[in-house]
């Protein structure tokens, strides 16, 4: 047997730059929604004020997606650190970038060819490209032409004007419909511009909620004179509830790793719900769990309890917000996708000493939440069933009355609409067409301007409440038709004394 070596011998070195293919397998977890959110969360660290995602489309297909944002930008050389797959700048403690990865891994996840253009204040812009499909050697990136970049940068984005920003294009997106059917392509963006709503609504809901970034989304037809309509993207609070489910909740645990201290923010919800902020997930048993934040940017949305319980149908209500910050981060570990979290085995440990003021523990805080979802069960089956809501409700009303009212099994809810009346009474009750139909001369509301079918809400969730009864039965007793005639004096003539204010 030959010596062994504690050296390596070497007689020189070969350039093997990694096959352009190697990065074709970046940000494989990646869905467009968690894609998009990693482009945002470099506007949010470049000091956006506004974002917009502008799908194109020309001659019916959907051709090409942006990301622009009017932050501080780039120039030539740190344009080429971004193209860099893994090149890591010097972080400040509130950047939400971590790994140098993220354009890259988001853009390739999602299309064939990515194009950054970025101006900062004061110097024009530059651009550089990297398309997957290339057969040239060596990472060669594109170069963009000066005058292209100044067309690209200076389009018509309709978001703040600032003399910085940067354009992200993404050509080739592998999710698009590949045709120009219009009724494809229509239904396509609608489910997806609603998936990204959702998702960066929920995940940035702490930046958009203290208005830090504004971020919309809109649909460009290439030639229309005119821009799409543009929707905003309005946060999603998982924690937001009307009120909390329990005295005493939300409550603040708190526990210490050497020097750093972590805080379990402890929510229990009122009851299950059907607005979004409660539905966070595909089923109602995974919306419960802990929360992580970092820098204010979720990056994981419960599913689970960190090894401190299972997912249990009788913990439906409870949610834990903790914030990660990256004094903390060596308990943790996130995915590079910033979608999950990964727990070290000591992080168990440190949530079981984590204690309230009161003393109690995470143990009770289960235990009350527990409790909270078995007396809202009941609650819910003790109050009396009422015909749910048809027509003419706004939908965070409706949602409203279906979680805090049982309905009785009925083919048909009822609604509340207006209508032209030949006399000046204020309604009608409908029971054939299970129909409250208000009388449209009292309609408020500028004349002449269009309204809304859910419009009012206020005044018909009283509505709601006061007549439900009288739909019911087979038939309007005497009693229901002595309420019906009070209602009507009462409510015809406050209706006509609005008019007259
Ligand atoms: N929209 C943007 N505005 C300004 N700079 C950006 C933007 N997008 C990317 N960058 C620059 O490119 C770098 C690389 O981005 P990325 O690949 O997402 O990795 P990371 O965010 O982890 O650093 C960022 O650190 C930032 O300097
Ligand atoms: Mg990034």
């Amino acid at each position: 047997m030959s010596t062994w070596h504690e050296q390596v011998a070497i007689s020189g070195s070969v350039a093997l730059p990694p096959d352009p293919r190697a990065m074709e397998g970046l940000g494989r977890n990646h869905s467009l929604e968690t894609a998009l959110a990693d482009l945002i969360d470099n506007s949010i660290d470049a000091q956006a004020s506004e974002v917009l995602i502008r799908f194109v489309r020309r001659a019916g297909r959907l051709r090409a997606l942006y990301v622009v944002d009017n932050g501080h930008g780039m120039g030539r050389n740190e344009i080429d650190m971004a193209m860099t797959v893994g090149s890591r700048r010097v972080y400040g403690h509130a950047d939400l970038g971590r790994f140098g990865l993220g354009l890259k891994a988001a853009s390739f996840s999602q299309a064939r060819a990515v194009t950054v253009i970025s101006k900062t204040a004061g110097t024009p812009p530059v651009g550089r490209r990297w398309v997957l499909d290339d057969t040239r050697e060596n990472f060669l990136c594109d170069i963009v032409s000066e005058e292209f970049c100044f067309d690209e940068f200076d389009r018509e984005w309709g978001i703040a004007d600032g003399n910085s920003g940067t354009v992200v294009r993404w050509d080739a997106v592998n999710g698009f419909p590949t045709t120009d059917d219009a009724l494809r392509v229509e239904k396509f963006l609608t489910q997806t511009v609603a998936a990204i709503r959702r998702h960066l609504g929920l995940v940035l809901h702490r930046v958009l909620e203290d208005g830090r970034v504004a971020i919309m989304i809109d649909v460009e037809d290439v030639g229309s004179a005119y821009p799409g309509p543009r929707v905003p993207v309005s946060a999603v609070n998982p924690f937001g509830y009307l009120k909390s489910g329990r005295p005493g909740y939300p409550k603040d645990l708190v526990t210490t790793s050497g020097d750093h201290k972590i805080e379990f923010r402890c929510h229990i919800w009122p009851g299950r719900s059907r607005t979004e902020e409660f539905r966070v997930r595909d089923a109602p048993v995974n919306h419960q769990g802990i929360y992580f934040y970092r820098n204010d940017r979720l990056l994981q949305a419960g599913g689970e309890w960190a090894g401190l319980h299972t997912i249990d149908p009788a913990l439906q209500l409870a949610r834990i917000a903790v914030d990660i910050d990256d004094d903390i981060l060596g308990l943790f570990r996130m995915n590079p996708e910033k979608s999950r979290v990964l727990i070290g085995p000591d992080f168990t440990a440190l949530a079981e000493n984590a204690r309230a003021e009161d003393g109690s523990d995470i143990a009770t805080y289960l235990a009350d939440a527990e409790e909270t979802y078995r007396r809202s069960r009941k609650r819910n089956r003790t109050r009396k069933a009422m015909i749910p809501p048809g027509k003419g409700f706004a939908p965070q009303l409706r949602s409203v009355i279906e979680d805090e009212i049982p309905a009785l099994p009925r083919l048909e809810g009822i609604s509340i609409k207006w209508r032209r009346f030949d006399n000046d009474l204020f309604f009608d009750v409908d029971r054939t067409n299970s129909t409250l139909w208000l009388n449209q001369a009292y309609r408020p509301g500028p004349a002449g301007q269009r309204h809304t079918v859910n419009d009012v809400p206020l005044l018909k969730a009283l509505l709601y409440l006061l007549v439900e009864d009288v739909f019911e039965g087979d038939y309007l007793g005497a009693k229901d038709k002595d309420n019906i005639d009070l209602w009507q004096e009462i409510l015809t003539a406050a209706a006509k004394s609005e008019g007259a204010a």
